[in-house]
């Protein structure tokens, strides 16, 4: 997830200079995570205006100090912060990027899902793209429609309809001066209008030094602000934005945690739109068919990771072998000795890492590559040791993600695993196309199905508070299949981030010892999951006889479970129920820590990056 500014002044004001409102907006936008950064600031001489850039990978100070830009000077400019998704972090692939004229400045929030496609046609009609970002094909696009005669806010109205996938765009145009464009579609972006100064912006903290009078533009909404004007349209029609400016008093802090307490918190309502965003740039990647080319091909297929990304390869293997019959051989990467004797040439190793410098993880992957293995990378970092150690990098797209405890980028990580055992399958023969889009289908629903951290929110946060006064200290969750595997990853959530011993193993293991724990009040939560319904309920029923507190967090055919708490998420089908299911999961390790007065940002004795073996 990019971060883009662009600051316009009027002459005379504030110094007549803009670039340190733009610097600061840049500042405040490091945040979010990134790799690169860059500005565009209008020049105006003797009545014409160039556009001159300064990028490279790389921090905004060393960017800064790299060009001098803190000396320099304009009255309307745009910065970026890159968080690489298409082309690794370079200077090149650094944001704003041109037209071949370079009278277009273009910065991007979001994934062009078509960009492959307007590249190839643009090319063939002279356009030479210096970036392998989907983004510059944005300002080759505009260069092409203004050529045909379109004024620029025109060729916006254009532009909004040939552009698939999500976009927070601010443009500069040399020959309209003081003028900064825009457009948006899922990605955010907000506007502040003064007399004075006029800015745009993907996040609320980069605003706040400008205005705190903000006005949210929605999707297909474009336009372009000047100093104290908005021009806001829709369709060709003006649409008035007055009634729609609202007063923002957030600290610069709580408005990068975007008015929530804890980035955590943020983290697990953004779930809708990272699932969506990861699928989108998935249905586009060559690589992930490259790398179902490859795990078809293997002789044996094998996956690791650690924490939460290990539970993301129990997910995988459980849909590889529903889907495409290929055993998966699982490991936790900091037990990859354990495989050594076995891994050879003609093997494959998935390897899952949200970061990709997980040192255990790094190290699994050296020491399969040293036995011959290809190994196929899950990586949320573009650039990331892993990608760059791979053979073929598949990316999912949740942004970063700042909170400690992986929530997003599981989720991504189950978008992107589920999708390659469903080509792996199409492969080996096993599914057909129409098989595979019934499977793309039911992820397309995970977008509406993390929403049930937004719905249930009011009711998981009872239940935490309910737990906590029975004094729990410790608790199981249990699940069956591919439940069991997610209940580890509810387990992980709750000791990392509220403290609290959590236990998650199969449903139909509790009779052969670990029932003998349960005594009155015991808390045991079962992760409802399709398919399993009749089996789980006798699991819930031999816990109930031994005094158990039985919950459960289900989809909605646990209706009548024989439990004493029932959170049930929706109908969901059993690809698309972990992104219904998770994010109440993920809220109920959240409150827990919350209602104790611990910090789930920071959880005592972790890292977000164990960079350490
Ligand atoms: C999960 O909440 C933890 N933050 C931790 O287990 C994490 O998943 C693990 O360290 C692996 O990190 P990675 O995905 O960056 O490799």
């Amino acid at each position: 997830m990019c971060g883009i500014i662009g600051v316009t002044l009027r002459r005379g004001c504030l110094g007549g200079n803009a670039v340190p409102l733009l610097l600061e907006g840049l500042r405040r936008l490091e945040y979010r995570g990134y790799d690169s950064a860059g500005v565009a600031l209008q020049v105006c001489e003797d009545g014409s205006c160039s556009l001159r850039v300064y990028k490279a990978k790389g921090k905004v100070e060393e960017v800064i100090a790299r060009y001098g830009l803190d000396k320099l000077e304009a009255l309307t400019g745009l910065g970026h912060t890159r968080w690489a998704t298409h082309g690794p972090p370079s200077d090149v692939n650094a944001h704003p990027h041109l037209d071949c004229r370079g009278e277009i400045a273009v910065v991007h929030n979001g994934i062009i899902k078509n960009y492959a496609s307007l590249r190839k046609m643009l090319e063939e009609k002279g356009h030479v793209f210096r970036s392998e970002t989907d983004t510059e094909v944005v300002a080759h696009l505009l260069e092409e429609l203004v050529a045909s005669g379109m004024g620029m806010l025109e060729a916006l109205g254009e532009l909004v309809k040939l552009l698939e996938g999500s976009f927070a765009l601010a443009i500069l145009y040399a020959r309209d001066p003081g003028r900064i464009y825009f457009a948006r579609r899922e990605s955010p972006l907000y506007a502040a209008i003064g007399e004075c100064v006029s800015a745009v912006s993907s996040d609320i903290p980069s605003l706040l030094h400008i205005s705190r009078d903000i006005v949210a533009v929605e999707d297909d909404e474009y336009g372009y602000i000047g100093p104290g004007t908005l021009e806001l349209y829709r369709d060709g029609r003006r649409v008035d934005w007055r009634t729609r400016v609202k007063r923002v008093e957030w600290s610069v802090e709580e408005a990068s945690k975007g008015g929530y307490p804890h980035y955590m918190l943020k983290e697990i309502m953004e779930q809708p739109r990272a699932v969506y965003e990861t699928l989108v740039g998935l249905l586009e990647d060559p690589a992930a068919v490259e790398a179902a080319g490859l795990l078809a091909g293997a002789s044996r297929v094998y996956a690791t990771g650690a924490g939460t990304s290990y539970h993301a390869t129990l997910v995988f293997k459980h849909f590889m072998h529903v889907y495409a019959a290929t055993p998966v051989y699982d490991y936790i990467s900091s037990e990859h000795e354990e495989y050594e004797s076995v891994i050879r040439e003609g093997d494959v190793l998935v390897a899952v890492s949200q970061s990709g410098e997980t040192l255990d993880t790094l190290a699994a992957v050296k020491a399969a590559k040293a036995r011959g293995a290809r190994v196929v990378a899950v990586t949320n970092v573009v650039g990331s040791t892993l990608s760059r150690i791979a053979d073929v990098t598949v990316y999912t797209r949740a942004g970063p993600e700042i909170g400690v405890a992986a929530t997003k980028t599981f989720l991504t990580q189950l978008v992107a695993l589920t999708y390659l055992a469903a080509l792996v399958g199409r492969e080996t023969g096993r599914l057909d196309e129409g098989d595979v889009g019934r499977i793309v289908e039911s992820l397309r629903r995970g977008r509406e199905a993390a929403r049930s951290a937004e719905r249930l929110n009011p009711h998981i946060k009872l239940l935490a508070s309910i737990l906590l006064r029975g004094r729990t200290r410790s608790m199981f969750l249990l699940g069956r299949l591919l439940g069991a595997h997610l209940a580890r990853e509810a387990a992980l959530k709750v000791k990392e981030i509220a403290y609290l011993h959590a236990e998650a193993y199969p449903a139909g293991e509790s009779k052969h010892g670990p029932i003998a724990l349960v005594e009155d009040g015991f808390p045991v939560l079962f992760v409802g999951t399709p398919g399993v319904e009749k089996r789980l309920y006798s699991n819930m029923e031999e816990m109930k006889a031994r005094g158990a507190k039985v919950i459960v967090v289900g989809v909605d055919s646990y209706g009548d479970a024989p439990a004493d708490y029932k959170l049930l998420v929706g109908s969901y089908d059993e690809v698309a129920a972990p992104y219904a299911l998770m994010p109440p999961l993920q809220l109920l390790a959240y409150h827990l820590a919350v209602l104790q007065g611990y910090d789930p940002d920071k959880p005592r004795n972790l890292a977000k990056t164990v960079t350490v073996e």
